[in-house]
């Protein structure tokens, strides 16, 4: 942590706002991203919103742009939203239906478990298995998707899914079904 952020949060007046450069400072907001966002699980979404294979979120975590997919044997993925060739992001936020996830800039594809499948003008010793998608770490507790940025996701994830799937039965695609509102 800087000088300048400790003198804020030193400065913070408990039970008060806390001062506009905890919203605003380019600073704060990249401590924010290393402290939190590229360290700890963070809740993206929930299994009913990826119910079918080819069923697929993009979500921004911090500066990082990530893909969630159903894959055709039914599991869920996370990936990197980055193409291996020239690092371009493949597809845009929101949720979407894919096949393969297919880069727009050379067409390079991958399948849905982040494996290239087709590139061209590679050379003789370019060697597709190692330029799969990089994966995201992700678990499912109950149904709600949590992603870890880190290469060493803490361990903490295992109490909260020992506490939250004690109390709350998983979320399924049945029960998000909303009832038709009677007019
Ligand atoms: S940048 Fe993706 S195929 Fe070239």
């Amino acid at each position: 942590m800087t000088e300048s952020i400790k003198a804020l949060v030193e400065r913070r007046v408990a039970g008060k706002s806390l001062d506009a450069p905890f919203y605003t400072s380019d600073e704060v907001f990249d401590l924010d991203m290393k402290a939190i966002f590229a360290k700890h699980w963070i809740f993206v979404a929930s299994e009913p919103e990826v119910a079918e294979p080819g069923d697929a979120l993009v979500v921004n975590v911090g500066t990082a742009s990530i893909i969630i997919v159903r894959d055709d044997e039914g599991e869920i993925r996370a990936f990197h939203n980055v193409c291996r060739h020239r690092g371009v992001r493949m597809i845009p936020e929101g949720a979407t239906m894919i096949g393969n996830i297919v880069c727009p800039y050379h067409s390079w594809t991958y399948g849905l478990d982040g494996k290239l499948k087709f590139y061209e003008h590679m050379g003789e010793d370019f060697k597709p298995g190692c330029n799969s998608l990089k994966s995201v770490a992700l678990r499912s507790i109950g149904g709600l998707l949590f992603i870890c940025l880190s290469d060493n996701p803490p361990g903490d994830i295992d109490e909260m899914a020992r506490v939250m799937e004690r109390i709350w039965p998983p979320i399924t695609c049945a029960k998000l079904v909303l009832p038709i509102r009677q007019t």
